[in-house]
């Protein structure tokens, strides 16, 4: 585990809280009856281009992302079927599934958000105020996050999220299946998916090149957005 640095601590998944939050993220989409979809991207495979090829968008939304999708939408079923048998047993047996579908159906919808062909640049107002209280400049929370995300191992996510509590900013690094919020109690503000799947079509095993192109495709007005409904 990395250490504390400065006003800067990654949050890491602890598997104890895990336990904790598990049930409470299960309930909630067992109890969701609707089917979930794949939701539409706003702009095209080949928007993001030269930062993420059309090539990796193509498979990670229509096949990765879908495959999510679908296999929640299976799995929901069986837990509803266990659910109403009161089978326990079956119930428990589920909840890997759910857990690792419906964390990547909740990561991906909203990292489809946070990129954007018109993205990059800096962004602004009270996200800019807030990153600048709480990492020191821009340019330093990009460095930390960055860094974080580079360093998790094997498959995960680098995010920024708001911390409810203390009001502040903070960045994560996930390597297990847990949904961000359910796991540190931060609002996903950011995330930056480091599985295989979203660079190495284009940029093999070289994820600090990916990562570092990412920043010219980030969509600040949405991390904005999501910063202001966070705080209500
Ligand atoms: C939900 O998953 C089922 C598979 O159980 C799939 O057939 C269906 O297309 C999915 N629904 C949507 C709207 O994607
Ligand atoms: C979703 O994000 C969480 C938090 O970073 C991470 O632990 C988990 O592995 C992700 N799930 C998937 C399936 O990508």
């Amino acid at each position: 585990m990395p250490s504390t640095t400065g006003s800067f601590f990654p949050l890491f998944c602890f598997l104890s809280r895990c336990a904790v939050s598990l049930s409470q993220s299960i309930c909630k989409i067992a109890a969701s009856r609707q089917k979930h979809t794949l939701p539409d991207l706003t702009y095209d495979y080949g928007a993001l281009e030269p930062h993420i090829n059309a090539e990796i968008m193509q498979l990670h939304h229509s096949k990765h992302h879908a495959t999510y999708v679908n296999n929640l939408n299976v799995t929901e079923e069986k837990y509803e079927e266990a659910l109403a048998k009161g089978d326990v047993t079956a119930q428990v047996a589920l909840q890997p599934a759910l857990k690792f579908n419906g964390g990547g159906h909740i990561n991906h919808t909203i990292f489809w958000t946070n990129l954007s062909p018109n993205g990059g640049g800096e962004p602004q107002g009270e996200l800019m105020e807030a990153i600048k209280r709480d990492f020191g400049s821009f340019q330093k929370m990009k460095e930390k996050m960055a860094a974080v995300t580079v360093a998790v191992q094997g498959s995960g996510w680098g995010w920024l999220g708001y911390e409810k509590e203390t009001g502040r900013l903070r960045i994560a690094a996930c390597a297990n299946q847990d949904p961000l919020q359910g796991t540190t109690g931060l609002i996903p503000l950011l995330g930056i998916d480091v599985w295989e799947h979203a660079y190495y079509l284009q940029y093999k095993n070289v994820r600090p090149d990916y990562v570092k192109a990412i920043w010219n495709v980030i969509n600040w007005e949405n991390v904005h957005e999501r910063l202001q409904i966070a705080k209500k």
